[in-house]
């Protein structure tokens, strides 16, 4: 820098002032200066916007601007450029305000030796190159703040992700296990209902023929007759034998709920212990069953699910982790749902992959927490009642598929969270098939 000559606009509508500065700084053994010089305002604006200038020095009297007005208007065109202001003895204080609005220095006409002239402008350089570098070094630390809050936030989503994973692991196996202890019971009740059924029908045709016998058994042993009748009527045995075949039926129903119950916690169990991509899923099953596992707590809050199902070719993915942004997305839905409310699942595919969409007509999403919803650990739900994890977790693992997920929402009416899933699928790494991956 000190053998670069330091390029001087000398901004002086006065030749001779002007003369007597080129001299005086000639005069300084060995000065690099180079000076320009321009005798308006407007040239000399002119001059700095065309750039190169290390320092102006400005006469605040010009034919086309007076006073402060000059320095300023220097100033907003050249704020990086020190700036040192000339006054005659009568304006010095005019002078001093504007070294207050940040002019680097000021000289009184005829009271500058070249040797002042010369320190006073490597001073003023000097000045504007401390303060340059300090602007520079708080910029930098602001990056690095920027880079580290950024840093921060990753490792908290990866964190979260982690914690979640491990979450789905051992939910996983919990359900696992419970769906195989109702499994059991469940094959026996269901086994002993078709035994009884096949029994009671044998009983029944038995009583009826039984009945047969009435008026036999009124002549021959009147005693037992009454007693027969008795308990037949406390039993209102008509009845009974007519509601034999409906309690069955209906046992039947409940039976073949429970084992779809059981085989949608399988599902879903098979499918969180199962971290691998699958090929030729089917999004629409995969839904339907994540589904039943919350049409619990959606009927608890008197809440309706409804299902809206357009076809999907079958596509990659990773069948837990999709279950389980489906499972948050409805999860948060009902939550924002007060009782009467409704939760529409809707499903369509795209020209280019396939689109999912929760729409629930609750209490919609402020504007102004927006933007963090996503935000790992960001929640306005009661401590206990959320983690703050669902969509930040969500929004991860549609990215690992390439996907995105998008939010509408108006707040009093509801919202509706859309993820797209792309046909080609970002599922990284291999992908086994989805028959093989199912654990025994
Ligand atoms: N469907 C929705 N309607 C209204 N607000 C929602 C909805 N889904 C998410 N939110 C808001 O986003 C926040 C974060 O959601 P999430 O990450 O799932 O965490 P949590 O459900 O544990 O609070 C919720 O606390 C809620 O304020
Ligand atoms: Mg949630």
């Amino acid at each position: 820098m000190s053998d670069q000559p330091i390029r001087i606009l000398l901004i002086e509508d006065n030749p001779g002032d002007a003369e007597l500065l080129e001299v005086m700084l000639g005069q300084v053994a060995g000065t690099p200066f180079a000076l320009e010089c321009a005798d308006r305002l407007a040239g000399g604006i002119e001059r700095l916007a065309r750039g190169g200038i290390d320092l102006v020095m400005l006469d605040l009297t010009l034919p086309d601007s007076h006073g402060l007005d000059t320095f300023r208007k220097v100033k907003a065109r050249a704020p990086s450029i020190p700036i040192v202001v000339m006054s005659g003895i009568s304006d010095e204080t005019i002078a001093i305000k504007a070294v207050h609005e940040s002019a680097q220095d000021y000289l009184v006409k005829g009271q500058v030796t070249s040797q002042l002239l010369a320190r006073g402008l490597r001073y003023a350089l000097e000045r504007k190159q401390g303060e340059l570098a300090l602007l520079r070094a708080m910029e930098a630390e602001q990056r690095a703040r920027r880079e580290l809050e950024r840093a921060h936030e990753e490792l908290k989503r990866t964190q979260a992700q982690l914690v979640q994973s491990a979450k789905l692991a051992s939910l996983g196996q919990l359900v696992a296990g419970v769906a195989h202890e109702i499994n059991n019971p469940l094959a026996f009740v269901a086994n002993n209902i078709v035994v009884l059924e096949r029994d009671l029908a044998s009983l029944r045709d038995l009583v009826r023929l039984y009945q047969q016998t009435d008026a036999t058994l009124a002549q021959h042993q009147p005693d037992t007759a009454r007693a027969i009748h008795a308990a037949a009527e406390a039993m209102d045995l008509a009845y009974t034998l007519d509601n034999l075949d409906g309690i069955l039926d209906r046992s039947h129903d409940g039976l073949k709920r429970i084992q779809q119950i059981v085989l949608d916690l399988r599902g879903f169990s098979r499918a969180s212990l199962a971290s691998d991509a699958q090929h030729g899923v089917d999004m629409n099953d995969s839904i339907a069953s994540t589904l039943n596992i919350i049409r619990g707590v959606a009927r608890d809050r008197d809440v309706t699910l409804e299902t809206d199902f357009g076809p999907l070719p079958p596509g990659a993915c990773y069948p837990a982790r999709m279950n389980q942004v489906v499972l948050n997305l409805v999860t948060n839905a009902v939550e924002a749902c007060s009782a009467g409310g409704k939760v529409v699942v809707r499903t369509r595919s795209a020209p280019d992959g396939a689109l999912i969409d929760v729409i629930d007509n609750g209490a919609g999403i402020a504007p102004e927490i927006r933007d963090k919803i996503f935000d790992p650990f960001f929640t306005t739900k009661q401590h206990g009642e959320g983690t703050g994890l669902g969509l930040s977790i969500s929004h991860g693992i549609v990215q690992d598929h390439g996907g995105r997920i998008d939010v509408e929402s108006t707040p009093g009416q509801g919202s509706r969270f859309t993820v797209f899933l792309p046909a080609a699928g970002g599922v990284k790494g291999a992908v086994a098939d989805a028959d093989q991956t199912v654990p025994s």
